[in-house]
């Protein structure tokens, strides 16, 4: 028999969880105003809120914390994870920022100004927030299949060229700043890009003398999904791979808590020492000396160990199949979940799990409650609450997507622990028609809403 696939660590410390009862459940959640972010850690049993920061460090990463240089400035922490870039990203210049969107703060700041366009695909939340606050627009160009959720596509993070070459064409150049590039795509499901589909944009960009940032917090699934699906890529390694995706990018953005698989931190990277000279400014006054950007040495080693951790293939192999194992047990109790299953996460396409409810009842924002009330498992919602408001007419928006997101962190919850949470969406698909009725907003911010919205629940 040829021998089955199996992680490739084992296990040194654990951590309790402990499950509740359904009425402990059906009261945390109310108190919480029924918005999983308002819940308290120990009243959830299965956390898959979200895949960042929630990741296990390696024996190695944690050696490394101890290694960490804690000097204000010139830090050898701050020279390994530049080499670490340098070598596994191929940029010469970086800025440390405590997180993802501090990356996008400062990047932004040079980079966005008012009335400007940023197309991309499916920007990230953070993402469009950033560049809303600025009083620019984001413009989604992502490929028309990524919003059926039934299509197996392979490259469902793919921009549409000639969407994109439609707003290179309309807007003169001093109004588009840069192009994002998702990789992996969060917002369309966790779905990857592909490497033809980056050179495409990589021509584009020339032509229209636009410069291209990655936004890149999946870079190492996406380089998987490349590795696995794409043509004549088989017999590269993830880091060839990663290598070629990154030389065509003029910059990037990365939220390590991702596929650095540590706890806190992110980065820019930059080939101009121009743009790097001018970011630099905005990261001294945002984040801290240009040697650690707001993270102590120590996580600059466990990120700089993290780098070359995510980016091994057995690794990833073992990642991808666990939310692809999750992903297959679903569809076999009949959830519809988005195809083909994403790399961080399994999204359940709840306009048509609760497509009797009205979508201004927020579909999947109340399957969500049902899953917490149901196991104590706690996703996110990626739908019309996340989505906000339009910024200029301030009318709620409803994307076409309505979905509960079950994010995968990495190397901490075992294959036992997704058969779990598969019977429990399982059986919420079972009892769906005996949900009736959604939320109503009664509280909520005038940008990111559904960090602190709080919900109603509207009766029959
Ligand atoms: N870009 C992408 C594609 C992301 O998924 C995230 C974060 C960010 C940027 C921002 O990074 O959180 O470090 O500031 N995504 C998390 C998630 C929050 O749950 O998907 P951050």
């Amino acid at each position: 028999m040829e021998l089955p696939f199996a992680e490739p660590y084992r296990i040194k410390m654990v951590e309790s969880i402990r499950c509740s009862t359904r009425e402990e459940r059906e009261q945390w959640i109310k108190e919480a105003g029924y918005n999983l972010f308002n819940l308290r850690s120990d009243q959830v049993f299965i956390d898959l809120l979200t895949d960042s920061g929630t990741g296990a460090m390696s024996d190695k990463q944690w050696s490394e914390m101890m290694l960490g240089d804690e000097s204000y400035a010139g830090a050898s922490s701050y020279y390994k994870l530049k080499a670490a870039i340098k070598d596994l990203l191929g940029f010469d210049h970086f800025l440390p920022t405590h997180q993802g969107r501090a990356a996008e703060n400062v990047l932004f700041s040079v980079l966005v100004k008012e009335g400007n366009v940023v197309p991309g695909n499916s920007h990230f939340d953070t993402t469009k927030g950033h560049i809303e606050f600025r009083k620019a627009e984001a413009i989604d160009c992502t490929i028309d299949e990524a919003f059926d959720t039934t299509i197996d596509h392979p490259f469902k993070g793919n921009l549409d060229l000639g969407k994109l070459e439609d707003v290179l064409k309309k807007y003169p150049r001093e109004q588009v700043p840069l192009i994002i590039v998702t990789i992996t795509c969060n917002s369309s499901g966790g779905q990857p890009v592909s490497l033809a589909n980056i050179k495409g944009v990589r021509q584009l960009a020339d032509k229209y003398n636009v410069p291209v940032i990655f936004d890149s917090a999946r870079f190492a699934e996406n380089a998987y999904f490349i590795k696995t699906r794409e043509a004549g890529q088989q017999d590269r390694s993830i880091r060839e791979i990663v290598a070629e995706m990154f030389s065509y990018a003029d910059g990037m953005t990365m939220s390590s808590k991702k596929d650095a698989i540590v706890n806190i931190g992110g980065f820019i990277a930059l080939r101009d020492p121009e743009l790097f000279r001018q970011a630099s400014v905005f990261n001294i006054m945002f984040e801290g000396f240009l040697t650690y950007g707001g993270l102590a040495g120590r996580d600059l080693n466990a990120i700089a160990q993290g780098l070359y951790e995510g980016t091994e293939f057995d690794y990833l192999k073992s990642r991808i199949n666990q939310v692809a194992m999750l992903g297959r047990k679903m569809t076999d109790f009949g959830v519809p979940v988005q195809m083909p299953y994403g790399g961080h996460a399994i999204f359940v396409n709840a306009n048509e799990v609760l497509s009797h409810i009205p979508k201004e009842q927020f579909r999947a924002q109340t399957l969500a409650v049902e899953l917490y009330i149901e196991a104590g498992v706690r996703g996110v919602e990626i739908g019309a609450i996340m989505a906000d408001r339009d910024p200029v007419t301030r009318e709620n928006r409803y994307p076409e997507l309505e979905l509960l997101r079950l994010a995968i962190p990495r190397r901490t919850y075992t294959n036992d622990h997704m058969n779990y949470v598969a019977v429990a969406m399982g059986n919420v698909y079972e009892r769906r028609l005996q949900i009736k009725t959604g939320f109503a907003i009664e509280e909520e911010a005038p940008i990111l809403r559904h960090f602190t919205v709080k919900l109603s629940r509207i009766w029959e």
